[in-house]
């Protein structure tokens, strides 16, 4: 709710729960109700908080914007209202001073989901500087608990919270990307919220640059929420006539803890990229690395079409001269001595086994040992000036703000894309810049991939960065699947997978059945907990599947028929998640949209607490329906520890209401550590 009257910058009145006033009567009244006393030792006005926070009107805390004009005398920025245009669901609001006009965009969507951006013209004559320009929302007194991320690779997106005390929380990147340590989502919210309890307000900037977002509480009594693109300084000069906009800064509200959000969060999401039925793929890194040899890949292709796998990734390794990490990026063409007969025998061979072809690249890297170097050192991200950035996995980024290495970068993809029926491309990202400009990199990769794919409608994109270091609304926007780690240890995957679906849906999560033994943890799990875990998002393989027994395979290709059955359920569906009273057993679900289905884990994460389990709670379902739950066998049942299982396991099941499943629950076995059990709900 904005009070937009008078002349001045308008000021946030509420966000959050639903007033239900419609009439402008009523409107005003609350307007008018919440003018707020005039402080001791303040501004002799009452101080509000403005969408566009600054001190010329008495804010001292962050401003909104800052910056100066160039060869004027340092002035605080102050704006006045010049237009405001509302409709139902979008509000767009001008402000102006001699100098600057500011637009600040901002759109609820009907899942209740505000985004908000910011954009800054200079029509003065001087060249203005911008050092910061943030999308703000203000929070109430009662959210006192702070939740957000961080994270390093391959363990990425872990909760930290922390009690809201006077003060700046600040989360900022300078990786050139999110980072594995990324804020992700910074919710706001009463104290102990929780994922079906608790008032909270979270937000998430959608930007795959550097970015600071930000929490000030200050002994005015305000806390604010703020966010924007970190820029260096002198990033951003705008000469006359010129604009620059800031990314989305994306918020929600929830009166039911983190799923309600989470609710909200994914109907926006579905509603601006809805996905082609996700297929199951099968992607070579882990199965073979570097080690490309064209008949070993036929097998491999082969045994996966042989489980039903519907999708066959080349990663790493196809270009020329790629023997290693330490060469070649930035010569996007086929090695032609791993590869004589060039991609085609393999490609044509996917294709006729039933599947479609995805290829890896890094369209936004350079190794030094490469042709595209040699020929043009001066691509190098940051080669001149203070000298060339630290190696990172041996390699450099290559300045995709020049025009000509980003045709070079696109020219060559375009050929590989013309070249072969190529429906998937896994695109990489594996450093941080450490120089140059994000802001220019990040706007030109987000050209390339905006430019492929109006070039090639259908072509999909899976954003990866080492794993999970750029996993946001900004690429989503654009990309398909986003790889959320490079970890395939399915412990690690529980967790990474509960907490990127708060904001993430399902269908956009890679999840790969991976080797027993984990190659990023060295710890091995049985095969049916690494099947369970793999079910619950975008799933796929990364696994040599020539080696497997018989069994495993029977195991791999019934769960691959169980995934195709519930798919559509898991990447339509509301995601739900429980507070455990014991930390090491967690449940987790997606109900679908109608509620006549769900698909239900039950995880014990470590050895649990007590030797009678407490009961498995399941909500979200209807409560006036009445449902069977059915335990699903993948692999083996998971290892249970008791002398006789409760009788429903041995009946096979058991039907009661989507009250009783909520409320009393339905008893379990005490699992072992590292198990998890999968459950199909159904109404009768
Ligand atoms: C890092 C990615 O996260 C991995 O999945 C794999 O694609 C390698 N890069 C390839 O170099």
């Amino acid at each position: 709710m904005l009070d937009a009257r008078g002349t001045g910058v308008p000021v946030i009145l509420h966000f959050g729960a639903d007033l239900g006033a419609t009439d402008p009567a009523e409107l005003e009244a609350i307007a008018d109700s919440l003018c707020p006393p005039v402080g001791p030792s303040s501004i002799d006005s009452p101080l509000r908080q403005s969408l566009l926070p600054l001190l010329a009107d008495g804010w001292s805390g962050r401003p909104g914007i800052s910056g100066h004009v160039e060869g004027a005398a340092s002035a605080a920025l102050s704006f006045t209202l010049a237009e405001l245009d509302a409709t139902d669901d979008a509000i767009t609001v001008v402000l102006e001073n001699a100098a600057l006009r500011v637009v600040i965009s901002l759109e609820l969507s009907t899942h209740g989901v505000l985004r908000q951006r910011l954009a800054v013209s200079n029509h003065g004559t001087l060249p203005f500087s911008l050092a910061s320009l943030d999308a703000t929302v203000p929070l109430p007194d009662r959210a006192s608990e702070l939740l957000d991320f961080t994270g390093r690779w391959p363990r990425e997106r872990q909760p930290q919270r922390r009690e809201i005390q006077h003060g700046t929380w600040s989360r900022e990147s300078r990786h050139g990307r999110p980072g594995h340590d990324a804020a992700f989502l910074t919710v706001a919210g009463t104290p102990g919220f929780g994922f079906r309890s608790g008032e909270i307000w979270g937000s998430h900037l959608a930007w795959s640059g550097d970015q600071h977002i930000w929490l000030e509480s200050s002994a005015t009594g305000h806390t604010t929420l703020g966010a924007g693109e970190l820029l260096g300084a002198g990033e951003i000069r705008l000469e006359p006539g010129a604009t620059y906009e800031s990314p989305w800064l994306v918020s929600a509200y929830s009166a039911d803890g983190l799923d309600a959000l989470t609710a909200r969060l994914h109907g926006f999401v579905r509603s601006r990229r809805a996905l082609s039925p996700r297929k199951v793929m099968l992607n070579t890194w882990e199965a073979v690395y570097f080690a490309h040899d064209e008949s070993r890949l036929i097998e491999l292709a082969d045994a996966a079409a042989d489980l039903g796998v519907e999708r066959f990734v080349l990663d790493d390794g196809w270009m020329l001269g790629r023997t290693d990490d330490k060469r070649a990026l930035g010569d996007w063409v086929v090695d032609p001595i791993k590869w004589p007969r060039g991609l085609h025998p393999l490609v044509d061979h996917v294709v006729a086994r039933g599947m479609d072809f995805g290829l890896w690249v890094e369209p936004e890297m350079i190794s030094l040992d490469s042709e595209v170097a040699r020929a043009h050192p001066e691509w190098v991200l940051a080669a001149d000036g203070a000298g060339m950035p630290l190696p990172w996995r041996f390699q450099q980024a290559i300045d995709l703000a020049n025009p000509l290495a980003y045709e070079h970068v696109r020219d060559q993809l375009v050929a590989l894309l013309d070249e072969y029926p190529i429906a998937y491309l896994k695109w990489d990202q594996n450093r941080d810049l450490l120089g140059g400009s994000a802001h220019r990199q990040t706007t030109a990769t987000y050209r390339l991939m905006d430019e492929l794919r109006a070039r090639f409608p259908g072509l999909e994109i899976e954003s990866c960065s080492s794993g999970g270091g750029r996993v946001d609304l900004g690429v989503i926007e654009r990309t398909d699947r986003v790889w959320p780690s490079d970890t395939n240890d399915s412990l690690e995957r529980q967790s990474i997978y509960r907490w990127t679906s708060s904001l993430v849906p399902p269908e956009f999560l890679g999840v790969h059945l991976g080797a027993p033994t984990a190659h990023t943890t060295g710890r091995t799990h049985e095969l049916s907990f690494r099947l369970a875990t793999a079910l619950f998002g975008h799933a796929g393989i990364e696994w040599d599947v020539t080696s497997t027994t018989a069994d495993e395979r029977d195991a791999i290709s019934s769960w691959i028929g169980v995934y195709k059955r519930y798919r559509a359920l898991l990447h339509s569906g509301t995601v739900v998640r429980d507070d455990p009273s014991d930390p090491a057993r967690w449940v987790h679900g997606v109900v679908a949209a109608d509620a006549a289905s769900a698909l239900f884990s039950v995880v014990a994460m470590a050895a649990t607490r007590d030797a009678i389990p407490a009961p498995a709670r399941f909500a979200g379902l209807d409560p006036e329906r009445s449902y069977r739950v059915e335990p699903l066998r993948l692999g083996e049942w998971p290892r249970v520890l008791n002398d006789a299982p409760p009788p429903w396991w041995s009946e096979g099941g058991l039907t009661l209401s989507g009250r009783a499943l909520a409320v009393t629950g339905v008893p379990m076995p005490l699992f072992t550590p590292e198990q998890a059990l999968v459950l199909s709900v159904t109404a009768v």
